[in-house]
């Protein structure tokens, strides 16, 4: 029997990217690889397996079902996982109908359209078949400074439009597996950071800016707490649930490593006051600027991640000291990279967003 390949929804972003550079170098299936290309989305990230037979790149809309459901029954794929969103806060507050559109209405037709095809398909690969759905800790809500972690059964909290938007998609994923029978599995992520990640997110606008001696804008008193995983450990904890995880069950993902932004960008300065010092600036951590809070900016996210754990044997392999030094190491050796996506839609994305609150 020939073997099947998965689709990869997103696969052009910051983790789709990631992961479909990983599964290509560890798995033995293809990867046809579903994008839109929106501003997040750069095939410069995929350069890697450009030359791949077991890459195919295809740029759609998951909302496009025509092409969706033309591509499942092309490639045959024995999974699909969807990366593909609207996944920046900030832009949710500025314009949430995108997020509405994508991560809302897009998985919808995304799933309906695997429905259709799964429900076709010979009972043992029905039964063997995947839909994995990759989602956010922010779903639940906030966390006050001694609140326990959040586990797969905290209630729904949102939020912002984003976190909101992909608390009714992971809705809509649970009711196709409730209603259906669509063997999914919806897994739940705390901040991720590591190569190829659009500089408008904390770690990589504070590398960029950092470089070129611009304020570094900091929300608030700075104290808001987000818990950091390197991006390779959430990719392969992604894998094993593609692999072994239970059909209907949530997976909280985390890299129990909760820091305060402040804690994030002066880590951030002092690797490179190091590798890269400035003469013109013995510390960068000076350019930190307190600028105007995110409305409903959420306090504290934590993620309790014993169930992957003890269930899958999964562990963060990277430790954030380790982890933050390669990413900083990255962005410096991929100076054309950040060159490439930081024109045209990031200039006028950050004259929006920080115009208003400096
Ligand atoms: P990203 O913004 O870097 O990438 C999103 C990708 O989806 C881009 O390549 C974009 O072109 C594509 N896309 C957007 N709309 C699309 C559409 N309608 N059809 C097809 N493709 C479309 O996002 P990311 O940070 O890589 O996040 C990937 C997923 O992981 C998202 O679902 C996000 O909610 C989730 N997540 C992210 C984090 C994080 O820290 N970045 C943490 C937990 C969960
Ligand atoms: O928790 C998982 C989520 O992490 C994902 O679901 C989202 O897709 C991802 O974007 C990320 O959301 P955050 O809002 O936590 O990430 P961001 O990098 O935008 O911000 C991290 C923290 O830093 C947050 O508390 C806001 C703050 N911040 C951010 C920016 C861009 C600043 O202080 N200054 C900034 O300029």
């Amino acid at each position: 029997m020939s073997i099947r390949p998965i689709l990869v929804t997103g696969g052009a972003g910051f983790i789709g990217s990631n992961f479909v550079l990983q599964w290509i170098a560890a798995e033995p299936e293809p990867v046809v690889n579903l994008d839109k290309l929106t501003y997040a989305g750069n095939t410069s990230n995929l350069s890697a397996v450009s030359g791949d037979p077991r890459h195919v790149f295809v740029r759609a809309d998951i909302g496009d079902t025509e092409t969706v459901g033309r591509l499942l029954h092309q490639h045959k794929p024995r999974a699909v996982v969807n990366f593909a969103a609207e996944s920046h806060v900030d832009r949710s507050i500025h314009g949430p109908a995108e997020f509405i559109r994508t991560n809302v209405v897009g998985t919808f037709d995304l799933l309906e359209a695997t429905r259709i095809y799964w429900s076709a398909l010979p009972e043992d690969e029905r039964r063997d078949f995947r839909f994995v759905h990759v989602s956010s800790d922010e779903v639940y809500g906030s966390l006050g400074p001694g609140d326990p972690a959040f586990t797969e059964s905290s209630a729904y909290a949102p939020n912002s439009p984003y976190a909101a938007s992909k608390a009714a998609s992971d809705h809509l994923v649970r009711a196709y597996h409730h209603t259906y029978g669509l063997p999914a599995i919806t897994t739940n992520c705390s901040n991720n950071y590591g190569p190829f990640q659009f500089p408008e997110k904390l770690i990589p606008l504070v590398i960029h800016n950092a470089c070129a001696g611009k304020p570094l804008p900091v929300y608030g008193d700075g104290t808001n707490v987000r818990d950091w995983l390197y991006v390779g450990d959430h990719c392969a904890a992604v894998r094993l649930i593609l692999r072994k995880g239970r059909v209907g069950e949530t997976y909280n993902i985390g890299g129990r490593s909760e820091k305060t932004n402040l804690e994030v960008v002066r880590a951030v300065c002092a690797i490179l006051d190091e590798i890269r010092p400035d003469p013109l600036i013995a510390q960068r951590s000076s350019l930190i600027t307190f600028v105007t809070d995110r409305p409903g900016h959420d306090r504290r996210y934590a993620m309790d991640t014993r169930k992957i754990e003890s269930e899958l044997a999964w562990k963060p392999r990277e430790r954030f000291g380790t982890g933050l030094r390669k990413t900083v190491e990255w962005y410096l050796d991929n100076a054309k990279w950040v060159d490439g996506v930081t024109s045209g839609d990031y200039r006028k994305w950050v004259a929006t967003n920080y115009a208003s609150r400096i």
